[in-house]
């Protein structure tokens, strides 16, 4: 099995990454790794934020490495909290204060400006390639927190289709329809190893 390194800190997104793997069939293709890029996100475009993670994980390891950056975007206010989603409420670490201070803002608004997606840039980068690509996921910011799976602000991303919160999801059931899978997906179709 070829290594893989996944640059990031986030046990979450490493799990999430291994189980999209394997629904996807890739599995026995990788060792999966994951490797803190120490380097500060100082992009401006999610795109740029997960290239810095893998440039720098390749230039220590130069090894094959895949990367991703995500963000939670809610028009009606602006695509906050965006770019800034981790330190939304200040700490980068403090989950609970970021998504208590979107309910905050959203609260007594209707559907229509509760409307978010989670968006994610994966990348890849090898000795020879270069590869991008997107994914998105389309739901709510609930009234209130609901469920403690997933991570980060999924107790209040109401996904509709299933009418719960990501947090209140099996994680295979999030891992098939999340952002990251699409993006790892389309990925992998980019790389030639998926139709
Ligand atoms: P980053 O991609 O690690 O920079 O994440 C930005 C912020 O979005 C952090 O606060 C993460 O906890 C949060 N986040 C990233 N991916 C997800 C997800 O799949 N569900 C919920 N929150 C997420």
């Amino acid at each position: 099995m070829k290594p893989l390194f996944l640059a990031t800190s986030n046990p979450h997104k490493l799990r999430e990454i291994q189980e999209i793997l394997e629904l996807l069939g890739l599995a026995h293709a990788f060792r999966l790794q994951a490797r803190a890029p120490e380097v500060e996100e100082t992009g401006v475009t999610f795109l740029e934020n997960a290239w810095i993670k893998a440039r720098q994980v390749y230039q220590a390891t130069g090894r094959p490495v895949i990367a991703e950056d995500t963000g939670l975007v809610v028009e009606s206010l602006d695509g906050a909290p965006g770019l800034f989603s981790a330190r939304f409420a200040g700490s980068p670490t403090d989950h609970r204060q970021n998504l208590n201070k979107l309910l905050a803002l959203l609260q007594g608004r209707g559907e229509e400006a509760r409307r978010a997606r989670f968006v994610c840039y994966a990348v890849y980068l090898d000795d020879e390639r270069r590869v991008w690509a997107r994914g998105e996921v389309q739901g709510l910011i609930a009234q209130e927190a609901r469920g403690n799976r997933g991570f980060g602000y999924d107790p209040i991303f109401l996904y509709p289709p299933l009418g719960r919160t990501f947090g209140e999801l099996a994680p295979v059931l999030k891992n098939r329809r999340s952002h990251r899978y699409h993006a790892f997906r389309r990925l992998f179709q980019k790389l030639g190893m998926l139709p």
